[in-house]
């Protein structure tokens, strides 16, 4: 069982949990993930460190509520327990060939890239930050982004915050005066799917963070199976991280949507609708 020290509630949809973990913490590096469970019975879902406090025994994961899982999570109270928490898992985030990074967080992707901003930052070079959503009340960890960053860009898609647009309108007009040499984009597929074609004819590398369908975490289910490269990948073991250039969206997006209409079902027997 695991303590829900803190829940802090960040954007309309997102919530931010502080949770008791001393194993995870010690062993925690950005860019790696957790698998929890919310109850005995429950599904293991995952999520990314966002961070962690290797002497207080804390990871902080941010959570959007989007189904049965995560909206059963926001049921529990601060100070309540959930009953598993495994981790880390996959591989930590390698940056260090180069100089010049650009992050890019779209929705919850801002969960995944804030780790890195603060790694950068403490490496002593600071990255430019993109942050998008798609309204302003959806947007989180402004002030924290504004510390870790070297520039923090924030878009909307409604302009209800920071520039009216899409995160790759701002990425084409930033790369046009500045000497990117890596492109580092989390969020909904599709968004990484538009950095990525952009990112190659500007030449500029890109690694992306896979959140694809997970089951176990550890290589044995292939329910995060991929192609890279035209090879067969498993995001938990492989990655989470990997060339953009490389991944065959289609099929990663494909494989996405597979379980949406159980998923949408799911949801309905939770609230009690009928749908
Ligand atoms: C490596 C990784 C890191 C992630 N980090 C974060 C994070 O930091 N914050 C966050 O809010 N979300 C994160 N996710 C997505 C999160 O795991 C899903 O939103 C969650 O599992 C949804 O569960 P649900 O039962 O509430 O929703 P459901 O109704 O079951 O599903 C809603 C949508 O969530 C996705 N999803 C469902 N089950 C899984 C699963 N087992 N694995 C991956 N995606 C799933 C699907 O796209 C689905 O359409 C991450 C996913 C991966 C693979
Ligand atoms: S989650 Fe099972 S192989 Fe990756």
């Amino acid at each position: 069982m695991n303590k829900i020290i803190k829940k802090t509630r960040l954007a309309e949809n997102v919530t931010e949990y502080v949770i008791s973990a001393p194993e995870v913490a010690r062993h925690a590096h950005p860019g790696q993930f957790i698998i929890l469970r919310v109850d005995e019975d429950g599904e293991r879902v995952p999520f990314t460190i966002c961070d962690y406090d290797s002497k207080a025994g804390t990871v902080t994961v941010l959570v959007q509520e989007v189904g049965y899982s995560t909206i059963k999570l926001s049921q529990i109270p601060e100070g309540g327990f959930i009953s598993d928490f495994v981790g880390p898992l996959g591989n930590p985030t390698d940056l260090s060939e180069f100089k010049n990074i650009l992050l890019i967080g779209g929705g919850i992707g801002a969960a995944v890239i804030y780790p890195q901003a603060k790694a950068l930052r403490a490496k002593g070079m600071p990255s430019d930050v993109i942050v998008g959503a798609r309204t302003a009340s959806l947007l989180m960890y402004e002030k924290e982004f504004k510390a870790a960053a070297k520039n923090l860009y924030l878009i909307t898609d409604d302009g209800t915050s920071g520039v009216k647009g899409f995160v790759t309108d701002e990425l084409k007009r930033l790369a046009a005066t500045n000497k990117y040499d890596c492109v580092f984009a989390v969020g909904p597929m599709p968004m990484m799917r538009a950095v990525c074609a952009l990112t190659a004819e500007l030449k500029i590398k890109t690694v992306v963070s896979m959140n694809s369908i997970m089951v176990d975490g550890t290589g044995m289910c292939g329910g995060c199976r991929l192609t890279c490269g035209g090879k067969t990948k498993y995001a938990c073991v492989d990655g989470p991280e990997f060339d953009g250039h490389l991944i065959d969206w289609d099929e990663a997006i494909s494989r996405s949507r597979i379980y949406r209409e159980h998923e949408s079902r799911h949801r309905c027997m939770l609230t009690g609708e009928e749908r």
